[in-house]
């Protein structure tokens, strides 16, 4: 059977209700406390959080190196077409389950009697078939095209990360695991890694590309420059797309490439935030008036509490009703989001249109008119919760139409700092304002 990705809008790992303590008696420690996570296929999710706070604790138990004690975790496993659940497997089960991973983690653990090529090789040999250049390939990539046939004790540090790194991508696993990938990396191998994991994921525009690509004559900035050469192998190299991957690290320069970003503190992950949909929510609160007057950083928390999905191009999935609440709601054409007339009460929401659109109609004493027409990106709503007075138009659906939804609670919550402003362009919540 060919590999198949999980069904659409399916994660490819699902972490759900992980609990996890260590020791046994009086020396018993929880360290991990009923975690959440859903990755998407092709995702790059950077994890971050303090010294102990548990991620590579979180990190071993969905590589299969230890036993799930409670809550589940499950992985796609493309060549069954099916999930398989690490959740009670022997160690028969988890070494199978290793196997649809590639692992890059600070203890390398290479075989200190072989080559670096021989390392990689004996990754292959798991897989038989697959590409026999692509171990050059990826040596030379990953700037180790001098140093093949060297053993590990001939190696410094970050060239021993860097062969670790192409044994793990060897086989093309679909999940990729990485503690601290770049940390013994200088600039550039560890610019090259990222890269590399970026375009295994999916394809990119290739203007982000030609801006990391190092220029002739052109100054080290210190913030890394991948060569010509390096560039031109990628698209070689990372051909099949589809490969998700969960990176611990500090790095700031990986972090500002990432497509999710998972926050740990004391065990648990506090904050789970798609880098994509906050720009997309952030940006769109700034053009509401209301939003617009407070500060960059709340203006940041509001999008981080709400956005949900993998990017704003795609639909969400699923029963949005149980699984947004509170956050999204989803549409379908001729339904009715407002009505006019309808008193403010602590169940109204304002609304920032995802994806679809929406018909306004107002009926001015004559008999409704349609007044204006808004798509994705465009807001509404908003005018009832600044002035407490009724909807002032009728706002249908006139397509599958995503929303997301921000509470009356919250507009209370910065009305203090927004009010002065409002009442100087009063104009804006004048009769023009829409819902
Ligand atoms: N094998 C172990 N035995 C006992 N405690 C451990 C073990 N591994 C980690 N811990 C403890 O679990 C907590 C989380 O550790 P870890 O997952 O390594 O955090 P992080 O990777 O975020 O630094 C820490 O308090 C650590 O001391
Ligand atoms: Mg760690």
């Amino acid at each position: 059977m060919p590999p198949t990705p999980p069904p659409p809008g399916e994660p490819l790992l699902r972490i759900a209700g992980v609990n996890h303590t260590f020791g046994t008696g009086d020396a018993k420690t929880q360290v991990l406390f009923d975690n959440d996570l859903e990755v998407m296929p092709g995702e790059l999710v950077i994890m971050s959080g303090p010294s102990g706070s548990g991620k590579t604790t979180i990190l071993t138990l969905v590589g299969g190196l230890r036993s799930v004690q409670e809550g589940d975790i499950q992985i796609w496993d493309a060549r069954r077409g099916d999930y398989r659940s690490l959740r009670g497997l022997d160690e028969a089960g988890l070494v199978e389950v290793r196997r649809l991973i590639g692992f890059i983690f600070q203890r390398h653990n290479l075989f200190d009697s072989l080559q670096a090529v021989q390392n990689v090789r004996l990754a292959r040999e798991l897989f038989p078939g697959s590409d026999p250049d692509r171990i050059e390939k990826l040596l030379t990539y990953l700037g180790l095209a001098t140093r093949m046939d060297y053993k590990p004790a001939g190696l410094s540090g970050g060239q021993r990360q860097r062969v670790a790194v192409a044994r793990a991508l060897i086989n093309r696993p679909k999940l990729i695991l990485a503690d601290e990938p770049t940390a013994a990396l200088d600039a550039n191998s560890g610019l090259a890694v990222i890269t590399l994991l970026q375009h295994l994921a999916r394809a990119r525009d290739p203007a982000d590309l030609a801006r990391l690509v190092q220029r002739p004559h052109e100054e080290d900035d210190g913030s890394g420059r991948i060569t010509p050469e390096q560039a031109a192998m990628l698209a070689g190299l990372t051909a099949e797309k589809g490969a998700t991957s969960l990176i611990v690290t500090h790095d700031a320069r990986i972090m500002n490439r990432a497509d999710r970003i998972v926050h740990m503190e004391r065990g648990k992950i506090v904050s789970n935030v798609v880098v994509a949909e906050r720009l997309f929510v952030a940006e769109g609160l700034r053009r509401c008036a209301f939003f617009a007057a407070i500060l960059p950083e709340q203006q940041q928390a509001i999008a981080d509490g709400v956005c949900i999905g993998q990017h704003p191009d795609l639909p969400v999935r699923g029963p949005a009703e149980a699984k947004y609440a509170g956050k999204l709601e989803v549409f379908r054409p001729g339904d009715v989001i407002l009505r006019q007339g309808d008193p403010v009460t602590d169940a109204s929401r304002f609304y920032l249109i995802r994806r679809g659109g929406v018909r306004i109609d107002r009926d001015s004493g004559d008999g409704p008119r349609t007044v204006a027409e808004l798509t994705a990106r465009d807001f509404f709503g908003d005018r009832a919760l600044v002035t407490n007075e009724p909807r002032n138009a009728t706002i249908t659906a006139t397509d599958t139409t995503e929303v997301y939804t921000i509470g009356r609670e919250t507009f209370r919550r910065y009305e203090a700092i927004s009010r002065p402003f409002i009442e100087r362009i009063a104009a804006v919540y004048g009769s023009a304002a829409l819902g």
